[in-house]
């Protein structure tokens, strides 16, 4: 995707092959920096402090990670090493499965007896490619549901989405974006609600951003107003990304998504989660009680940060004494989901469903 007219995937190979440079997403919109990785602690760091973000890119910078892990392993103890590594990019953020997924691809080179770098970085960019290409399709298949919206109705059609699932949140596309950018770009007038979603703001920051960036009508609104837009009819349908959805339908998201389906159902809006390969876990069933949900620290909540005079400034908006809490994630019961756009195709959220698509 562009930003100031020049292409862009979030992250990409040094020249040389020694570095992976991202965009940092902390200072976006007010400033565009980019920053070079080098070695396994810059990866965990940047992906805990959140530079990069969003389930499919951790995973694809994990497995950038994994290479520079098989360039710092020694070759007498390279598949311990190797493991050490892998945990500790795992640890950095617990909740999207995407992360574990690409690091476990990387594990199982090692497991079958690959020592060489390249074949490490070989597989990162694969994964990076198939990222984009899985992005792609899910665009294909929701473009359909919102044409079918637009043919319905013949007026803009309003979409609410919740947090970045953007292509700042992927290589490229996005996945509850891409939809959005394609039928934008098949000429289907669009107008997408953005949630601002507190504490971090990835909506009011990155999604608003993005849609600036390639000249979608957006609102940016309060975390709190998606319920009261619905109830006047001003939602045709939402759609969000995934952090992890259960092999029975349950999709966990950013806090505050399990909110918005609620209101949907109540509201009979339908509600479609963008869901690639890489965020479904087959190995969970129950979302609630089995997917770890991210806690972040307090400061979080209890400043904000925004751009003042030129400068990216950080203030304190609670009694500097009240203690805050900060789940990063929640999860949406399979009974609330319309459908998963996956890039298989749209699939009920159940588990007869997701199996018959996702079991070869
Ligand atoms: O905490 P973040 O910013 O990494 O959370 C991102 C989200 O919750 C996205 O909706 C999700 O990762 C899907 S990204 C295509």
């Amino acid at each position: 995707m562009k930003i100031n007219q020049q292409d862009y995937h979030t992250i990409w190979l040094s020249e040389d092959n020694k570095n992976v440079i991202i965009i940092d997403q902390r200072s976006l919109p007010h400033e565009f920096k980019t920053e070079s990785l080098s070695n396994v602690a810059d990866v965990c760091d940047a992906i805990q402090e959140m530079h990069v973000r969003g389930a499919p890119l951790i995973g694809v910078t994990a497995a950038y990670g994994m290479y520079f892990a098989a360039l710092q392993s020694s070759p007498d103890t390279f598949e311990r090493d190797m493991k050490n590594y892998a945990q500790q990019l795992k640890e950095t953020r617990p909740t999207a499965v995407n992360l574990a997924w690409a690091v476990d691809q990387q594990l199982a080179q090692v497991a079958e007896g690959q020592v060489n770098p390249a074949a490490f970085l070989d597989l990162a960019q694969k994964l990076k490619a198939e990222s984009i290409d899985r992005c792609h399709q899910i665009g294909k298949h929701g473009l359909q549901l919102i044409q079918d919206i637009y043919e319905a109705k013949s007026e803009v059609v309003n979409i609410l989405t919740h947090c970045n699932a953007g292509w700042l949140a992927c290589i490229d596309y996005g996945t509850a974006t891409a939809p959005m950018y394609l039928a934008h770009d098949a000429g289907i007038p669009i107008h997408v609600w953005v949630d601002e979603t507190r504490p971090r703001n990835q909506g009011a920051r990155i999604t608003a951003f993005e849609l600036q960036e390639h000249g979608i009508a957006h609102t940016v609104i309060t975390d709190n107003t998606g319920g009261h837009l619905m109830q006047h009819a001003q939602v045709d349908l939402v759609i969000v990304g995934t952090d992890r959805t259960t092999a029975t339908g349950d999709v966990c998201n950013k806090i505050g998504t399990y909110l918005k389906a609620l209101a949907a159902h109540d509201n009979d809006v339908p509600f479609y989660v963008a869901a690639p390969t890489s965020s479904i876990d087959l190995n969970v069933k129950d979302g609630i009680k089995e997917i770890p949900i991210e806690v972040r620290a307090d400061h979080e909540v209890r400043y904000i940060q925004g751009s003042h005079e030129g400068q990216i400034k950080e203030v304190l908006l609670t009694p500097a004494a009240s203690p805050a809490a900060n789940y990063a994630f929640d999860v949406t019961p399979a009974r609330l989901v319309t459908a998963l756009i996956t890039e298989r195709g749209i699939c009920e959220a159940n588990e007869a469903a997701i199996s018959a698509l996702f079991s070869v």
